[in-house]
């Protein structure tokens, strides 16, 4: 068992991409984000959200909320979380576990929709309450109409000439 958590938790980055039937691997994930909440900053919601990402390579991620006296400067912890992947070099994901304290399904706030959609539509997002049970939802269904990098390629770009 410990071998198999090495090879996900593995830095290496031609590691093969873990199945998504796997459910260990998803078990972890969840168990990650659960973890990651505990680290949540949030002096003043006192709303604890917590976050784990697993890249295509099979590494995980944990990120919480990091809130600010200066609210509007929050950062929820879906959006710490891909953060720290990407700035360590990782922007393929295969799925995001994500949890707060109510024991209803919550999803991400819309702004962290559009961040995690900015690496791609298809991933899976397990929604996960509490008591670590979860719902699984596509990216792709969380946000309707995305804008994409796409939509920044082609004709409709201004291009300047200096
Ligand atoms: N929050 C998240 O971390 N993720 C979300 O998707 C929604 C909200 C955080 C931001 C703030 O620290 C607290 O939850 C209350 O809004």
């Amino acid at each position: 068992m410990q071998a198999k958590m090495n090879f996900y938790l593995n830095t290496a980055r031609e590691t093969m991409e873990p199945s998504m039937t796997d459910d260990g691997v998803i078990k972890e994930l969840v168990k990650k984000c659960q973890e990651a909440k505990t680290l949540a900053y949030c002096p003043y919601s006192n709303f604890p959200v917590g976050a784990a990402v697993l890249t295509k390579q099979g590494q995980i991620f944990q990120g919480c909320n990091v809130e600010n006296a200066s609210y509007g400067l929050t950062v929820c912890a879906e959006r710490t979380v891909i953060q720290k992947a990407v700035s360590e070099g990782y922007r393929e994901f295969s799925a995001m576990a994500v949890t707060c304290d109510i024991k209803e399904t919550v999803g991400p706030c819309g702004a962290c929709r559009q961040v995690m959609i900015e690496f791609g539509r298809d991933w899976d997002v397990y929604l996960t309450k509490p008591d670590g049970s979860y719902t699984r939802v596509k990216l792709n269904d969380l946000l309707f109409l995305p804008f994409e990098p796409s939509h920044l390629d082609g004709p409709h770009t201004k291009k300047t000439t200096n």
